[in-house]
Parts: structure tokens; sequence; C-alpha cells
């Protein structure tokens, strides 16, 4: 049993374990990736401020996202094709945040369907919905989420178009995968993986084939998503949604402070300031580096919540101390769950919790509620001086 102490740890057994198709699928950023790394370096550059003699005793990370109690302020952001990293990967990991007391989000494109995953774990989780054209096919997927018991759809408004991913394109990254010569060769060698795939029926995208007009099939899935997405977007079509969900809705995308002041005029209940893990458009700023500048724009507006480059518990302290009230992690549970299946997602939850718990001690804290802007030290040009 190997030794885990952090994520790069889960990280590296997860290379290992998963075929390259899915670790490139998920360990990359679009075009040069330049908005990927920043995602990671810019938290880097925050430092934290050390205080001594501080009664550190009770201290508590427990907190509430959306109304809902939360053992600490973490969600499982949805990402797409989690049941192809591990056998049933989505139930799993929706099991690991219900035991743990995080919510997990669960992607439209999901191998595991709404109704899968909610027969499986016991709790209610978040679905996550990309804005398509075909109304009929969003209103029932709301229905289905609610009749799943879903407690609030996320919305996510990043993804009108895809970003390119270099390798996805020259792995010929599909689901089930395409079996070339090379990929069989790799996924000899990842015989974990690969019983465990053999002993699952969950294989292709369970909320869409059987469900979408024209989808009866993997292979029509393709064009399916090429046609489906909705170009014509904007925030009129964000408010219909809204009111045909009618339950906490959170929208999911946001990296601009007059985007952060439109989702509270159209009546969410918040946004994740994200730019969808670097997956998106290369070139944009970090999501800790426009944090602050939301902050300032929106206020009590909105509840804040930000993902895009949390690695650790540390990482956690930093968006919060900037005035975000929850975060959500997408590749750091993605290792846990292909190095280790349900217990992998268990020990990042697990690593987070206690970085974060010792982080804040070590600052002088008792309670997340109370981290502010006076335990971080950040440069004096953060936010930076773009014109
Ligand atoms: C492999 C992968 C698939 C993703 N799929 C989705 C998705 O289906 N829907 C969505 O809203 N975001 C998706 N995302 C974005 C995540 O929800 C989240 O914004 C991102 O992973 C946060 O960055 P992090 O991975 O650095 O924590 C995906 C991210 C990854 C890494």
């Amino acid at each position: 049993m190997p030794v885990i102490t952090n994520i790069e740890d889960l990280r590296r057994i997860y290379e290992r374990r998963v075929p390259r198709m899915f670790y490139d699928y998920a360990e990359t950023g679009s075009w040069t990736e330049q908005t990927f790394r920043d995602n990671s370096s810019d938290f880097a550059d925050i430092r934290l401020r050390q205080r001594v003699a501080v009664d550190m005793t009770g201290r508590s990370t427990a907190s509430q996202m959306i109304g809902q109690d939360v053992a600490m302020p973490v969600a499982l952001a949805p990402v797409g094709l989690t049941g192809m990293q591990c056998a049933d990967g989505e139930i799993k990991a929706a099991r690991a945040a219900a035991a743990f007391g995080v919510p997990f989000t669960l992607s439209t494109l999901s191998i595991c369907s709404i109704e899968d995953v909610a027969e499986h774990s016991p709790a209610p989780f978040w679905f996550q919905v990309y804005t398509l054209k075909d109304d009929d096919f969003m209103r029932r997927l709301f229905e289905r989420a609610r009749a799943a018991n879903c407690s609030a759809i996320v919305i996510t408004l990043d993804l009108q178009i895809g970003g390119q991913r270099h390798k996805d394109i020259k792995n010929g990254l599909s689901a089930p995968p395409k079996l070339t010569a090379k990929s069989v060769a790799n996924m000899m060698t990842k015989w974990r993986w690969g019983m465990g795939m053999l002993g699952t029926k969950r294989r292709f995208f369970g909320n869409v084939i059987g469900h979408a007009k024209g989808v009866s099939d993997p292979g029509s899935l393709t064009s399916w998503t090429q046609e489906a997405f909705d170009h014509a977007l904007d925030w009129d079509r964000v408010r219909q949604l809204i009111e045909m969900w009618g339950g906490k809705v959170i929208l999911k995308g946001i990296l601009d402070a007059e985007d952060a002041k439109m989702a509270a005029r159209v009546g969410a209940d918040a946004i994740v300031v994200s730019n969808h893990g670097g997956r998106q458009l290369d070139g944009a700023l970090s999501s800790i580096r426009v944090l602050p500048e939301i902050m300032d724009a929106v206020g009590d507006d909105i509840e804040v919540h930000l993902d895009s480059g949390i690695r650790s518990g540390q990482d956690v302290l930093k968006a919060l101390a900037l005035g975000a009230k929850g975060t959500m992690i997408g590749r750091a549970f993605v290792y846990g769950l292909g190095a280790m299946g349900q217990q992998g997602v268990t020990t990042a939850l697990e690593v987070i919790h206690k970085e974060l718990d010792t982080t804040m001690a070590l600052c002088g804290e008792k309670n997340v509620a109370n981290l502010g802007r006076h335990n971080l030290l950040v440069p004096r040009n953060f936010g930076g001086d773009w014109v």
C-alpha cells in the first residue's frame, strides 16, 4: 500500500494506472496550456501570514455552500467521462463525497446516468448542465434531476464552444475508447483499470444515449455534441433556464466582474469563478487572480465559489481568505479516483482537509468563516496592471 501524503502522490499513481488517453484528457489544458499552468503558479505566488500563541483548540472547517452544510467548503466539480477514469467512477466519487460530507456534482457528460448515481449514492448531489439548443432535452434533463432529488443545478457557461486540447485529438479520445493497436497496447499494461471496465456495463454517456433525439448509440454522440451546444446562449436564456429549474442554481465559468454582476442580477444563488481548469480560453487569467476583483464587484450580492488549480488545502484557504465562500476541485479528486477508486477520492478529500485544518491553525484561525485577507501576503500588483 503506497504512502499518500499529498495530491501529487495520487497523480503519480493515477498516471501509472489509467490508460494514457484518459490521463491526457484530464491532465491537459487548451492550446498552449498557459492558463492551465497559471492556475497553479498563481496560487503559489500568494503567501500565508503565520501567527503564534493563538489558542488553536476546537477548530472547525465545517461551513455551508448554498445553504447546505458541508464538512469543509470543497465540492467535487463536474468532470465529464469520470466513469472512464475508473469503472463506475461517478458512483464511487459520489459515495466518497457523501461519506465525507461534501457536495458531488454530476456532469451532463458522465458515464453513469443521473438515475444510476441517485440509486447508488446515499446523499443528494448537484447536477451540471451544459446549455443546449434542444429545449425538450433540457426540460427532460431537469425533470430527471428533480426526480433524482438533485439539490442544485450547476449551469456551465464557459463552454458554448469547445476549447481545443491537442492531445485529445491526437489520442482519438472517445467513450468507449477507440481500439487502435497503440491504445490496446497501452491498455494491456493497465490491468487494474481493464478488469474494472470488463466488470461494468457503464461505458457510454448515460445521460445522453437513449435520451437525446437521434442519439441511440455511442457512434452518433460525436455529431450530437457538435450540433447540440447552444451558440446563441445569452443572459435571457440563462434567466429562462433558472426559471425552468425552479430550485438552487449555480452559474459556473464566470471570470469577469461584469459577468459576475449579471449572474447576481438574473437571480442565481451562486457563481463559480472558473476558467474550466484551463481547458477553454487559453490566455485567460487564472481564477485566483480575478477573484479579488469579482469580490469587489459583487460583494454579498451573490455567493462566490472558485475552482481551477486547487491542489491542496493551502489553495483552498487562499481562495476562502480572498472572499470565496466555497471551492471546487476537479483534477485533485480525479487523480484519487484513477489511482485507487472510491478510497482514492476519500484520500484526496482527507489530504485537503488535513492541509486546510493545519494551515488554518498555523495562521492563527479556528474557523473557516474567520479567514480573510488578513491571513495572506499578496503581491502588491497580484491582480495585474492590465489595460
Ligand atoms: C477531465 C475534465 C473534465 C471536465 N468536464 C467538465 C464537465 O463535463 N462540465 C463542466 O462544467 N466542467 C468540466 N470540467 C471542469 C471542472 O468542472 C472544473 O472547472 C476544473 O476541473 C477545475 O480545475 P482543476 O481541475 O484544476 O481543479 C472538467 C475538467 C476536467 C479536468
